[in-house]
């Protein structure tokens, strides 16, 4: 029996919706602990593509229980569109649970995050309401799943600057996903003694984090393990893998700084090659070379114990591969991560040079089959990032992953 959690490394959009659905047979409950539909995981299977938002994408497995812990921010209207959407893709939901504790995201939290976007405030947001409905949660102020069994509920949502409409829709709603709330502190801790192993599935990436992320372009929650125990309410001890899943090069999407930002010819090709858009938002994504410090610093708050690198294919046919290996700002190497988006945004960054490979690497199944300079590419990686590499993605197609034993 064992928990594990899965978590982004960069500035989300790693694939880590790939390899929760890969992973999945090895547990029997899968659990998302922080976010809301800001997050978009997509899982290809049987050349049918499925999108999750909210719902964890571990419920793809007929059988694993499926939850959405409280530390989740839940718009009612996306849920319910979600699981329609899934139902009629053949998924089944007996399976699934919300957690009663889990704060609502309502339509003056979005209306707010529009306001912002709309000012010189903007940081890039999804648009989602996800900042304004933490804050409402952290002010004590929020609404939770659990308010909508009691009677005053009405008159609750009645006083958060809702129309009469969106009062009842939220009633309505409600209705929809009555029959999946409980109190998931206990079934975890229950799945957890009855020997069952849990799957906990971060959303977004560690650079996006409140506190480590690169502040205030960020978003309101914690992917880390931290955030994955508060969310969840299952305790540090019983954390056994942290897998940090990376791409082999590096996106994000809003605005924010990026040192390794690649803005000529070759980031477009890699966003084109990489079908870099938002799940949620259809945003094109920034692109740019891999970047060790960052990795390194994510990796070290997280604990993380092995690497997932995914869209390795994406780099065939490049040159020259650089990885950024150190930051300077006046020549002066830096030790830690800036802490200042204003410095971060001065950094140089030093670059490694490294031989690309020409070959199509797809279907490829072990390491040493890979091209030799894909091959280097990945042992520089693991030595700069100082984590062993358990899987390497070589295409959206579940089969197209390479597994090494530690
Ligand atoms: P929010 O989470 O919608 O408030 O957005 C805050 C920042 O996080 C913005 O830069 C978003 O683009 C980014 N963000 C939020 N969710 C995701 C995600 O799932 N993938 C990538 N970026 C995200």
């Amino acid at each position: 029996m064992f928990v594990d959690i899965i978590i982004g490394l960069q500035w989300g959009d790693e694939g880590k919706g790939k390899l929760v659905d890969l992973l999945t047979p090895e547990y029997q409950c899968v659990v998302r602990y922080q976010g809301g539909d800001n997050a978009g995981h997509t899982v290809v299977r049987d050349d049918q593509k499925f999108k999750f938002h909210l719902v964890p994408s571990g419920i793809s497995n007929p059988g694993t229980l499926a939850v959405i812990g409280h530390g989740v921010v839940v718009n009612l209207q996306s849920l319910v569109t979600e699981i329609d959407t899934l139902l009629k893709q053949g998924i089944t939901f007996e399976n699934f649970r919300l957690s009663d504790r889990a704060f609502v995201v309502l339509p003056v939290h979005k209306r707010e995050d529009a306001k912002r976007e709309a000012t010189s405030d903007a940081i890039g947001t999804t648009g989602r309401g996800i900042g304004p409905a933490y804050r409402d949660k952290v002010a004590r102020t929020g609404i939770r799943i659990a308010d909508f069994l009691e009677e005053d509920i009405r008159a609750r949502l009645s006083n958060k600057e809702l129309t009469a409409e969106e009062v009842d829709e939220q009633l309505t709603l409600f209705e929809r996903v009555r029959p999946y709330v409980c109190d998931t502190v206990s079934l975890l801790h229950k799945t957890r003694k009855e020997g069952r192993n849990i799957l906990m599935e971060g959303a977004q990436g560690v650079m996006l984090d409140i506190d480590f992320g690169t502040y205030p372009y960020v978003t309101s929650s914690s992917p880390t393990p931290g955030g994955g125990c508060l969310g969840t309410g299952l305790p540090p001890g019983c954390l056994n893998r942290v897998i940090g899943v990376m791409k082999a090069y590096t996106t994000r999407v809003g605005l924010g700084p990026f040192p390794t930002e690649l803005t000529d010819a070759l980031g477009d090709r890699l966003r084109e090659k990489g079908l870099e858009f938002g799940t949620t938002t259809g945003r094109p994504r920034r692109c740019g070379w891999m970047d060790l410090p960052q990795l390194r610093y994510a990796a070290m708050i997280c604990g993380v114990t092995e690497l997932a690198i995914m869209k390795l294919d994406v780099l065939s046919d490049v040159e020259t591969i650089r990885v950024g290996r150190t930051y300077a700002i006046d020549g002066k190497v830096l030790d830690g991560y800036p802490s200042r988006a204003s410095m971060l945004e001065k950094v140089t960054v030093d670059y490694a040079d490294l031989p690309g490979w020409r070959e199509p690497i797809e279907g490829i199944r072990e390491r040493s089959k890979l091209p030799r300079a894909a091959q280097d590419y990945l042992a520089f990686v693991e030595r700069g990032v100082g984590v062993p590499i358990r899987y390497v993605s070589t295409s959206p197609d579940r089969d197209d992953t390479l597994k090494f034993d530690l």
